[in-house]
């Protein structure tokens, strides 16, 4: 079977890992600063703050940012749910867009229709490892800040958020997914591009009309429990006594975990280039079967590859799925990304339906998702192209 999506560890991933068990401290301390800063060198943002997860980095950062009860957040309806759950968990209004036609994503027009003066932030989605450009959006928005003051006032526009899951070592012109959104939250989830098995990580861009110091201090507070010192300062500090200055959140990264994170982005160019590879052998490999594949290089923009979306030449959900099934007895294991948050059954419950996202729906109904991980050779990936060349119906 070539399965979806393994991890591909190192000997030295393995080592760096076991040297942090053996040093004495497994918690959060020098191993996860280290990363931190190499996460911060790596995208050339201002700062970086790592968490649990990347779940935690987008409510962190809607916390940062103060929206709460009465505050609108945009988000797209063609994600993971965890994009849009935040919103709900700070007590703020989930605003969801439709895609364009024949899109996985919306338009900044799109986005921007759904504005209104209750709007706080928006959170967009590099899908895939596409890095959406926000830059359109800060530009349009710019004078419908809020009067309350926070990083809204300053900005005089809502915050722009990248839920950049998929995006580590994406590129928008010259500047790296992290540089471009004013707070981009990454994942280091066990199937993500780069792995801590979980984890994730909020940057903050250069030039961010705050003081940095302030958000790095808030962001560590948020995510441990409001705790002045945290677990290595109260050991090694001359003091005990620490304060709770906030009712925090529990979300930060253990040393244990930073260490792998570390120990792949030394390599992670090459991982890269190898994911982008790899998309264009599928790209060549089905270019005459009428499966097509999401674009991951265009002039101005690098992908990190994270995700080989395609859209199925099949009239509906029920061919896709056959598809799936005959892949599957072909050997080869697929996914599809994503089921419209609209279709979801919490989802449905706040009162979204899927009558008024058709274009989600439909780029739904004709998505699979193949295969790419580092462990595929160029002869697996024509084994891939080979297998759905034959699980299309007309084939069968
Ligand atoms: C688009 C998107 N956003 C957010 C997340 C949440 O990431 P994490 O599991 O690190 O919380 C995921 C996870 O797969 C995702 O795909």
């Amino acid at each position: 079977m070539i399965p979806f999506s393994p991890p591909t560890l190192t000997e030295d991933d393995i080592e760096a890992v076991v040297s942090v068990l053996r040093s004495g401290w497994i918690t959060t301390g020098p191993v996860g600063r280290e990363f931190e800063a190499a996460l911060t060198a790596y995208t050339g943002c201002a700062g970086t703050v790592t968490l649990s997860s990347a779940t935690a980095a987008l409510e962190l950062a809607l916390r940062l940012c103060d929206v709460g009860p009465g505050d609108e957040v945009i988000v797209p309806a063609y994600t993971y749910t965890a994009t849009a759950a935040v919103v709900h968990h700070v007590g703020a209004s989930i605003v969801v867009v439709d895609t364009e036609p024949g899109s996985c994503t919306p338009s900044p027009e799109r986005v921007l229709a759904a504005v209104s003066p209750r709007t706080k932030a928006v959170i967009t989605v590099d899908l895939a490892g596409v890095p959406f450009d926000t830059r359109p959006l800060a530009e349009a928005l710019t004078g419908q800040g809020s009067r309350a003051g926070g990083l809204q006032q300053r900005l005089d526009r809502p915050v722009l958020i990248a839920d950049a899951a998929h995006s580590l070592g994406a590129r928008l012109d010259h500047a790296a997914v992290g540089e471009v959104a004013d707070l981009t939250a990454f994942s280091f989830h066990a199937v993500k591009n780069l792995t801590t098995a979980e984890g994730g990580a909020l940057q903050w861009r250069t030039g961010l009309p705050a003081d940095h110091d302030d958000i790095e201090r808030s962001l560590r507070l948020l995510s441990l429990h409001g705790q002045s010192k945290d677990a290595l300062a109260k050991t090694t500090g001359t003091s005990w006594e620490y304060d709770i200055e906030v009712l925090g959140w529990k979300a930060n990264m253990p040393d244990v975990l930073a260490a792998l994170g570390l120990s792949q982005l030394a390599r992670y160019d090459s991982i890269v280039e190898r994911r982008l590879e790899m998309v264009s052998l599928y790209q060549e490999g089905l270019s005459d079967t009428g499966i097509t594949l999401l674009p991951h290089q265009q002039p101005g923009l690098r992908s990190s590859a994270h995700l080989a979306i395609a859209t199925l030449p099949v009239p509906g959900v029920e061919e896709r799925n056959a598809f799936i099934d005959q892949m599957r007895h072909c050997g080869v294991a697929t996914n599809v990304h994503y089921k419209p948050l609209p279709m979801l059954t919490a989802y449905k419950r706040l009162g979204l339906d899927i009558s008024r996202y058709p274009h989600a729906a439909s780029f739904y109904a004709t998505e699979v998702t193949l295969p790419l991980h580092m462990a595929l050779t160029d002869d697996d990936i024509a084994r891939v192209c080979h297998a759905a060349r034959t699980a299309l119906p007309g084939s069968r």
